[in-house]
């Protein structure tokens, strides 16, 4: 069966990454159709839109989405990060990011490596309900913001959470620990300080928790967990967590097992899903080739799974993994290499 995929390569190296992905994804001989479109700081100044109506367009007729990388200016008025809007607006909100080591991944700290973080992907601190400066009216309604009250310039970002919101991902993170017989789920949280929202994200941990008693399951605060992720990672499966803590951790979770270059996510929709590397689009680098292309890969390999190409998307970390344990193949700058994006692409599709 053929399927049909929106390309976003988005801004800057996000270019030479899905370029060289496409010879890895072109090598499988798999029947799709794509369509391309464009979203980021590219539109933003060309169309002062960063996700103008054709590439919803584009996002809307397909099956699901390869997604390169964008960059995010702070203190641009009115900008909306393109990833930010597609994932609320396509309601994308499971973020499944894996982190599994490839062994003789230079900088990986273990070769045992093997978690997934689920981030909540569509509420919390980045659904942008922002204000500054903030509204006066705020102040009567909640005491505590008494006193900013002969503040002139106060800017406040509020974290909302939502029973339906913590519930689905919490679920999916469970579904996904059932399906895949995986062990243990960490639910990661500030409940002991922010009490309202991690606190209702806590309680729908506990309880979705009792539907699966043969799952261990183990609660943290995200300090904690900043901290054990280095101290100890192996004994991490799955954690569950809301936006901004899952975008931090996932970051973390990436360099333990070799940097961004080999982090990759999957944005999930009932029906649809983004892929895309974790990294950003290094506008230092755009053009240079000069990107480990493995995440963007792995990428690849997640939209193959979900759209249940289990085979090729196995042959791409067959792959993946012959490349880096064999000393003379080429290898980007992270991993002390000295080849580009693309030569590193082409020996990974010739492994496949
Ligand atoms: C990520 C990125 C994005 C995020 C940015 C680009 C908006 O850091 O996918 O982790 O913060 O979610
Ligand atoms: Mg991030």
């Amino acid at each position: 069966m053929g399927y049909k995929i929106c390309r976003i390569p988005g801004d800057d190296a996000g270019h030479d990454v899905m370029k060289a992905a496409m010879i890895v994804m072109d090598a499988l001989n798999l029947d799709i159709e794509w369509i391309d479109a464009d979203a980021g700081w590219c539109m933003w100044e060309a169309k002062g839109n960063t996700v103008p109506p054709e590439t919803w367009k584009a996002l809307e007729s397909t099956d699901a989405c390869f997604f390169g990388a964008i960059t995010s200016k702070p203190g641009v008025k009115g900008f909306k990060s393109a990833i930010l809007q597609i994932r609320q607006r396509l309601d994308l909100y499971a973020n499944m990011r894996p982190s599994k080591s490839i062994p003789s991944v230079p900088m990986n700290y273990r070769d045992d490596l093997d978690m997934v973080v689920f981030r909540e992907n569509t509420e919390g601190l980045y659904s942008a309900v922002e204000a500054r400066p903030m509204p006066k009216e705020l102040i009567g309604i909640l005491p505590n913001l008494e006193r900013f009250a002969d503040e002139d310039d106060v800017a406040i970002s509020c974290r909302v959470f939502s029973r339906k919101g913590c519930e689905r991902i919490i679920r999916s993170a469970f579904e996904f620990t059932d399906r895949e017989g995986r062990k243990k789920i960490t639910g990661v949280h500030k409940a002991n300080v922010i009490r309202q929202t991690d606190g209702m994200f806590l309680e729908i941990f506990r309880k979705v928790a009792k539907e699966y008693p043969n799952i261990e399951t183990n609660e943290e605060n995200v300090d904690a967990t900043a901290m054990w992720l280095i101290k100890n990672p192996q004994s991490y499966d799955v954690l569950v967590t809301t936006n901004m803590f899952g975008d931090i951790i996932s970051d973390e979770a990436s360099q333990l097992v070799g940097g961004l270059g080999f982090g990759a996510s999957a944005n999930l929709g009932k029906n649809y899903g983004v892929f895309e590397p974790n990294h950003g689009s290094a506008p230092k680098y755009a053009g240079m080739f000069k990107l480990n292309p493995t995440a963007q890969i792995l990428a690849g390999r997640l939209m193959l799974q979900w759209l249940g190409e289990n085979e090729a998307a196995d042959k791409i970390w067959n792959a993946v993994e012959k490349l880096y344990a064999d000393p003379k193949t080429p290898k980007t700058y992270d991993c002390k290499g000295t080849a580009n994006s693309m030569e590193v692409a082409e020996a990974i599709a010739k492994l496949l």
